[in-house]
Formats: C-alpha cells, sequence, structure tokens
C-alpha cells in the first residue's frame, strides 16, 4: 500500500485567476502540513490547443512561479513540469488502451471544449482525460484537490485504476500486489469555492480562456485592475441576505460571498453575518480590500521570480529528477504486468 500521497497540477496556459487559486493552489499549500505533495505544471494538458512556443515557456515558468509564490514548497514537496517526466506519455498511451471509447465519449468537458467542431479538434483534446489518470496514478496518489469541474475526469481515473487492476489481475498478484496495483484515487473537493463564476455571468465558470477580462481576476492583478474588475462585477438589486439560504436563486451573489468566505478562511454563513443586508456597494469595496490583501502579496513575488528564469528552471530540473525516481519506477512495474 502507498501512504496518503496528493497529487495536482495546473496548464501552463497564462491568465492564471481566483478560481485556479481558491479551488485548487491555495488548498495545495494547505496540505502540504499533512500529506507528500506532487504539484505539476501540466504542460502535455496546454498543447491538447495549440500553444504559441514562446509564450508556452513563459507560462510554464508563470505557473511554477505562482505555486512558490502562493506558499508550496519545492524543497519539502515536488513542482515540476510534465513533459520532463516521460513516464507520463508513456502510461497515458498505455491508458489509451485500457479506457473505452464510450467512457471518453461521456465527457462533459470535452463537449464543452470542441463545441460543434468535433472533427477538427485534436485526438490529443479527446484523450486529456487518459493523460489526467496517467499524470495522478503514476504516482499512486491517493487524493487529488481540484475545483469541481475535475470531478468527471477523477471517476474516469478511478475506471481506468480498477478496469486496469481486473484486467491485469492475476499478473499484478503474480508481482506481489495483494490489493491491486493502483488505488483508487479520492477527489478532494471542498470548500466554498470549489466553482467560481465569470463576474460578468453567473451561469459560466471563471475560466482562462474567456474573452472578457472582466470576467476574472488575476492573480498578477494590481489594486486598480482588481477594485474595476470588482466594481463592475454583475449583481442583482437586492440586498445581500442574512442567511445562506437567502443566496439560492441568486447566482452572482452567491459567487461573490464564496470568494469573499473562501479568500477569508470562513465560511458564507460567517460572512452573511457580517454583511446580511448590506448593498452590494458596500459588500464590493469590503472585498477589494481583501482581495488586494491577500493577492497583492501573490502578485509582487510572482514578478520577483518570473524575473529570474534561471531560479525557476532550477527548481523545475530538480523536482523532475525526484519525481522521476518514483515514476521510472512505476513504469517499470506497469511495464512488466502488462508484459511489455
Ligand atoms: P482552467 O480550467 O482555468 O483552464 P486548469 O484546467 O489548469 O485551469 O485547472 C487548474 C485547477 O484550477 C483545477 O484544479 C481546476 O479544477 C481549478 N479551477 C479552474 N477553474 C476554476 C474555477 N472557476 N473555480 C474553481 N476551481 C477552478
Ligand atoms: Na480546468
Amino acid at each position: 500500500a502507498v501512504a496518503d500521497r496528493v497529487f495536482s497540477g495546473v496548464q501552463p496556459t497564462g491568465n492564471l485567476h481566483l478560481g485556479n487559486y481558491l479551488g485548487a493552489i491555495k488548498r495545495f499549500v494547505a496540505l502540504q502540513e499533512s500529506h507528500e505533495c506532487i504539484y505539476c505544471v501540466v504542460d502535455l494538458h496546454a498543447i491538447t490547443v495549440w500553444q504559441d512556443p514562446v509564450e508556452l515557456k513563459r507560462h510554464i515558468r508563470e505557473v511554477t512561479a505562482a505555486f512558490i509564490a502562493c506558499g508550496i514548497d519545492p524543497k519539502a514537496h515536488i513542482v515540476f513540469n510534465q513533459s520532463q517526466v516521460s513516464g507520463h506519455a508513456e502510461l497515458a498511451w498505455i491508458f489509451n488502451c485500457v479506457a473505452r471509447m464510450g467512457w471518453l465519449n461521456r465527457m462533459t468537458q470535452f463537449k464543452e471544449k470542441a463545441g460543434k467542431d468535433r472533427e477538427n479538434v485534436s485526438v490529443g483534446l479527446f484523450a486529456y482525460p487518459d493523460l489526467m489518470a496517467a499524470d495522478i496514478l503514476l504516482y499512486r496518489a491517493t487524493h487529488v484537490p481540484v475545483g469541481e469541474d475535475q470531478k468527471q475526469h477523477l471517476e474516469l481515473t478511478r475506471d481506468i485504476a480498477q478496469k486496469f487492476n481486473t484486467d491485469f489481475g492475476p499478473s499484478i498478484a503474480a508481482h506481489g500486489h495483494a490489493d491491486g496495483y493502483f488505488p483508487l484515487t479520492e477527489p478532494l473537493i471542498a470548500g466554498p469555492a470549489t466553482r467560481v463564476m465569470s463576474l460578468r455571468d453567473g451561469a459560466k465558470k471563471m475560466s482562462k480562456s474567456d474573452p472578457s477580462d472582466f470576467s476574472r481576476i488575476n492573480l498578477t492583478d494590481d489594486r486598480d485592475t482588481i477594485a474595476g474588475k470588482v466594481r463592475k462585477a454583475k449583481t442583482d438589486p437586492e440586498p445581500l441576505p442574512t442567511e445562506e439560504e437567502g443566496l439560492k436563486g441568486r447566482p452572482e451573489a452567491d459567487n461573490l460571498v464564496g470568494i469573499f468566505a473562501a479568500l477569508s478562511d470562513r465560511t458564507k454563513a460567517d460572512v452573511l453575518k457580517d454583511y446580511g443586508t448590506a448593498q452590494f456597494s458596500a459588500f464590493k469595496a469590503a472585498l477589494v480590500d481583501l482581495a488586494v490583501e491577500k493577492l497583492g502579496p501573490i502578485g509582487a513575488e510572482m514578478q520577483r521570480l518570473m524575473a529570474e528564469p534561471a531560479a525557476i528552471d532550477a527548481i523545475l530540473i530538480d523536482g523532475a529528477d525526484r519525481a522521476r525516481v518514483i515514476a521510472d519506477q512505476t513504469i517499470a512495474e506497469v511495464k512488466d504486468i502488462v508484459g511489455l
């Protein structure tokens, strides 16, 4: 059995935003206290959609800088870049041969990203969840902190682990693993901001690819930018409710209260104890102060780190060296189990 081990990743596709922070990176930081953690810049996922090569290199360093600026310790844990550890691509191929077409056909993220142009998206975009399963299971990770949008992919990861364990059951047992080879990894989706919504549209998630800059708060935004975006954020005409129940059917209010709660490590109910009956103008002013207090130091530290690309690259090289020790052993065992 493998001890508790956390794995998660963020794509280097630019525009790191408050949703990535509250739904993922802030929680990566907290898990370092209790778990062995492996955090990955998933560049192989990024290229499922065409990326400008020069920008991609910069975005790989930017995600690394964000991890560190948010408080991930790359010495105590592992921070690395996916493409530097060849086991991700190797295990993904094996999982392409384990997962079924029908399973991938059900993935809602693919349907959303492919839209109507299904014939013209990359094969990689379709097979993306197999690579994600490989990322996690290469380290036989037991827990994966993610936002709500990744829930279905985590279920697929468990299905792949289960099918591999069954398909190769006798061979796995012969190699000395009594309870299957891969764990059934648990998603960690928790807190008041598992799905941060766009500031412009309470029905859409905050996303890197939204064409409107006003839809998201980026980790590198300065005070004026944050203030402008929050001021323009869509709301409704009612004052804030005094109880969480009152947020039902009010997606924009629910979103802003959730953001406030997650940034201040409180529950939505607690935030409404302070701001229930307040007008949005007053609540938004408090939210700007809070967001600037929490994100300001992160943005500044990111800029400082980004000014020294060689230092970031050294962290990634060291992290990949340490990740490879675990990954290479898994690949050797998996090949043996499969008969390759
Ligand atoms: P994006 O979806 O912004 O392109 P990634 O796919 O790299 O970013 O996701 C990185 C992490 O951020 C994942 O754990 C994902 O679930 C989380 N995440 C992305 N968007 C949001 C959001 N709007 N709210 C909460 N978590 C999010
Ligand atoms: Na995502």
